[in-house]
């Protein structure tokens, strides 16, 4: 018996045990805060941010973001250091806070209105199907977040970003496909192949919530300070002149 289960552990190394169990979705209540981040807004839903939205900060996010979505610890530290403490100025804040306009939260949205034409906090369902419309197949791509990222600044008048808004844009753009890839053991290399089906963005945005019914997994790649360099760059690199 000792010897089969012996036998058996260079394939338990080889394949090791993955989390197959996602905490609990918790609908937002009346009092909780919610902002532009639908990432962000999806970890506290799932309780990996507190529930409640609030005293988030450079900690909270690493440790939600490593253990959900498999994020390299100094990518999490990164991105959420320069938005709290560099842009906004603060030790922590709630999620709606993170919707200061120009500082943090910027127009040409993939799926929020302008803030001078409504609430940039919330989901706007019509530019979610034009998200997904920009997409031919099943599923969006590199390519169609080059066209969508091109039309939704084209919509929002075409003028520049402000500061380095352009690039965070882009890399939201790519966490979208990172949090829900076709194949949640995408092996690095293939990254401009990654996919994002449109079935489950549509339920990611919508209800900010991982759809574990769909096949929903953890990430196995770690998502890298590199990624963060390379994928966003060819989300620039794929978007058409308008
Ligand atoms: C690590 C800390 C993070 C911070 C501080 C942060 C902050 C933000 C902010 C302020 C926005 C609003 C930008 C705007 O549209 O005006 C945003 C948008 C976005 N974030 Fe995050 N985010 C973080 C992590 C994540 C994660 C983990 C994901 C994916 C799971 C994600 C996915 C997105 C996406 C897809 C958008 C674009 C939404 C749209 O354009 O409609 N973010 N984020």
């Amino acid at each position: 018996m000792r010897a089969a289960l012996l036998a058996l552990l260079p394939l338990a190394l080889a394949f090791p045990q993955r989390r197959s169990t996602i905490r609990e979705w918790i609908a937002p209540g009346p009092s909780d805060s919610r902002g532009p981040c639908p990432g962000l807004n999806t970890l506290a839903n799932h309780g990996y941010l507190p529930h409640d939205g609030r005293n988030i900060n450079v900690d909270t996010i690493r440790a939600a973001v490593t253990e959900a979505l498999n994020w390299d610890p100094r990518l999490a530290t990164f991105i959420a250091t320069q938005a709290i403490n560099v842009n906004l100025g603060v030790e922590s804040t709630d999620l709606a806070g993170l919707g200061a306009h120009n500082i943090t939260e910027h127009d040409a949205s993939l799926t929020r209105l302008d803030a001078a034409e409504g609430d940039p906090l919330r989901l706007n369902l019509d530019l979610l199907e034009a998200l997904l419309a920009d997409a031919d197949g099943d599923s969006l791509t590199i390519q169609s977040l080059g066209r969508s990222r091109a039309r939704v600044h084209a919509r929002s008048g075409g003028n520049p970003l402000p500061g380095t808004m352009n690039s965070q844009a882009n890399f939201e753009a790519t966490a979208l496909l990172a949090t829900v890839p076709h194949d949640p053991e995408w092996a690095p290399e293939d990254y401009l192949e990654l996919r994002a089906p449109k079935d489950l963005v549509r339920v990611w945005f919508t209800e900010e919530r991982f759809p574990v019914e769909l096949g929903w997994r953890t990430p196995r790649h770690v998502l890298t300070l590199e990624d963060l360099g390379r994928l966003p760059a060819a989300v620039e690199a794929a978007k058409p002149t308008l």
